[in-house]
């Protein structure tokens, strides 16, 4: 099942989700149906509020594809560490057609479980890690704009605004 994705201004890309205690053949419907999802709206992660399930679950595939050993699920994951820096322009599902350039480490290590609940450590570099950065964030609540420049941030939501106004978000 595709699911739509939620776009910023829903308040459920806000909060943080709450952590995957159950780990059954629904938890895996829902990740599969992740990645459809993902895959529709042509992106390389989606976390679970996007699709407006506040649960600490998200799927990363920065191949597109390609490569089915790309393919990540992440259960409550939690970064545990951090190398190097990398700057590049960045997106997000919930805020299409907005990049900004965005600071993130360079190289991370991510503690989760997968889809069995079994844990896990992965560790990503340059686009890998950008993604389990922005995907753990969304988990956290937040979203790539929080870490741009307060004016680079007013100047999106303003122009969210005008197209909320034109019942074109
Ligand atoms: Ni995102």
């Amino acid at each position: 099942m595709i699911y739509p994705i939620v776009k910023y201004g829903n308040p459920i890309l806000d909060k943080p989700s709450e952590i995957v205690t159950i780990f059954d053949e629904e938890l895996k419907q829902l990740v599969e149906d992740m990645f459809e999802s993902m895959y529709a709206a042509h992106g390389v992660g989606l976390a679970a509020p996007q699709i407006g399930i506040p649960r600490r679950i998200a799927v990363i595939d920065c191949s597109f594809k390609e490569d089915p050993a790309a393919k990540m699920v992440i259960i409550n994951p939690e970064i545990i560490k951090k190398h190097g820096k990398q700057t590049h322009s960045e997106g997000c599902l919930s805020l299409p057609d907005f990049r900004e350039n965005v600071s993130r480490a360079m190289k991370c290590s991510v503690r989760a479980q997968d889809v069995t609940g079994k844990w896990f450590e992965a560790e990503g570099e340059e686009l890998l890690a950008r993604a389990l950065q922005h995907e753990t964030d969304h988990l956290n609540g937040k979203l790539f704009m929080s870490h741009v420049s307060a004016l680079k941030r007013d100047l999106i939501k303003r122009k969210i605004r005008k197209l909320v106004k034109a019942g074109e978000w």
